[in-house]
């Protein structure tokens, strides 16, 4: 049985990566949440997606040149509805605490833009090495940021992302010392799925909002399916 995963909290919904996605996600009964960590000018870690701001948030400027005092009071909700005016950029301090009261696990995907790969790895270190590593994974398309947090977080999950799986991706699982591949659903083949398993690594895929791609999904036997809609796929 494939786990379900809701994607930026259940942001089909809810604005992506918010409080209000997080318990939406929670309310529907999902045990796993998939999110986005950046950093901000001054060190803090926080819950945003995008490079920059404008799509989300009133901005153009980008989240590494901003402070997080410039980011806290933004308004991260009203683009998705007025029901959600006054949603608040979450930090990752504060929803390592929200998934430890409510025992929500977490696939936290690092962002890489730019940012100083050990800095931030060891940033993220410090906060989670105290954390259940059964519910967290860590995720990156970057291969330099995971080789960074396998090093500083060696009991935890690590995960490469890739849009498409690449010819060496044996050499590199090894290499890299991975336990799994998040990988997008519209490129992946079932004879892809049985090769990464039969080689003891775990497939997961982005990001599947579609009925039929999600039940052939599940057939093929991924291991996570990661949607922002888990409202419509929760069986219980
Ligand atoms: O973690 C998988 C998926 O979230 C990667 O793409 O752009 O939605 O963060 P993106
Ligand atoms: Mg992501």
């Amino acid at each position: 049985m494939s786990v379900l995963c809701a994607h930026r909290g259940a942001s089909g919904n809810f604005p992506e990566n918010t409080m209000s996605a997080f318990n939406g996600a929670r309310s529907v009964g999902v045990k796993w949440i998939e999110t986005d960590i950046s950093l901000t000018s001054d060190n803090q870690l926080i819950i945003f997606h995008d490079n920059k701001l404008g799509r989300t948030a009133r901005g153009e400027k980008k989240i590494s040149n901003l402070e997080f005092q410039d980011l806290k009071n933004l308004d991260i909700g009203i683009w998705k509805g007025k029901e959600f005016k006054g949603e608040r950029i979450v930090s990752l301090n504060q929803l390592l605490l929200w998934q430890e009261k409510h025992k929500i696990s977490i696939n936290y995907e690092i962002k890489f833009q730019g940012l100083d790969k050990v800095r931030v790895t060891s940033l993220i270190a410090q906060e989670i090495k105290s954390a259940d590593p059964n519910k967290i994974i860590i995720s990156s398309f970057s291969e330099d940021i995971l080789k960074q947090s396998i090093h500083n977080l060696p009991n935890f999950e690590h995960a490469l992302i890739a849009e498409r799986l690449p010819g060496s991706w044996k050499k590199k699982s090894m290499e890299l010392n991975i336990q799994a591949w998040h990988l997008n659903a519209k490129n992946i083949t079932k004879k892809m799925i049985n090769d990464i398993q039969s080689v003891g690594l775990k497939v997961r895929v982005y990001t599947v909002n579609d009925k039929t791609i999600f039940e052939k999904m599940t057939v093929w036997g991924v291991d996570m399916i990661m949607s922002d809609y888990p409202e419509s796929f929760y069986i219980g």
